[in-house]
């Protein structure tokens, strides 16, 4: 059984209202998207299989735990999941990153694919999908079928926002795929925007509206 997870710990619930206020800048906005992706990155990491060692405390011999060497890979969705990948790292410093380039037609609201370049044994590691809007859910359902293509078999994926249209679109799309976000909203609009959300997560990253 796969898990929607919405993580509403409270630091969580404190930085997603920072970002969604149009007054936020873009160096806080950056900022507050990388460490809502490493909280996120805590949660969905929960289940990562660990390992018994002996470990010798300056008192006594401990037994205690530690990662049992999963191989991990990060996939940001180009370009806001670009965003997250810092955060993500920093508690998972080994992983290896893929990109995948996407952008959502303005129109038709369907993701056209521009760019795809994964490790080479994506097959055998657990992937991890970022992107901080899933709205229709096109380009979450599209990037993570490209990467099970490649062989990948476990893959979550981490927003921090979503519409109930795209956590039902990519649910049903990939059942066999954990979604952990961080707020779940109202609606999308005549735009396919996340109402209330946060506007265009690449453009207040990188400054370009
Ligand atoms: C945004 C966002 C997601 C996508 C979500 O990207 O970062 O990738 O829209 O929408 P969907 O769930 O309806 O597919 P956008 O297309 O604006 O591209 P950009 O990141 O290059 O600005
Ligand atoms: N992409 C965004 O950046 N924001 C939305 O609200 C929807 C898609």
């Amino acid at each position: 059984m796969s898990v929607v997870k919405i993580v509403d710990h409270p630091l969580i619930q404190h930085k997603i209202s920072l970002i969604r206020d149009r007054n936020t800048g873009t160096k806080e906005f950056r900022d507050l998207v990388s460490e809502i992706a490493m909280l996120l990155c805590y949660e969905a990491t929960r289940d990562l299989p660990t390992e018994e060692v002996e470990v010798e405390t300056p008192i006594a011999l401990a037994r205690t735990h530690v990662l049992a060497g999963r191989k991990l890979a990060l996939v940001p969705i180009l370009r806001a999941g670009l965003g997250m990948v810092d955060g993500m790292l920093s508690l998972i410093p080994a992983a290896k990153v893929g990109h995948i380039g996407l952008y959502r037609n303005e129109e038709t609201l369907e993701p056209v694919e521009y760019y795809c370049k994964l490790p080479k044994d994506i097959a055998e590691r657990d992937v991890f999908v970022l992107d901080p809007m899933l709205a229709t859910g096109g380009s979450a359902i599209d990037a993570i079928s490209q990467i099970k293509k490649r062989g990948a078999r476990h893959i979550k994926f981490i927003g921090l926002i979503a519409a109930p249209e795209g956590l039902k679109a990519l649910h049903e799309a990939h059942p066999d795929v954990d979604i952990y976000v961080a707020a779940q909203d109202d609606h999308l609009n005549e735009n396919g925007y996340i109402v209330p959300g946060l506007g265009d997560a690449g453009d207040r990253i990188f400054g370009t509206k």
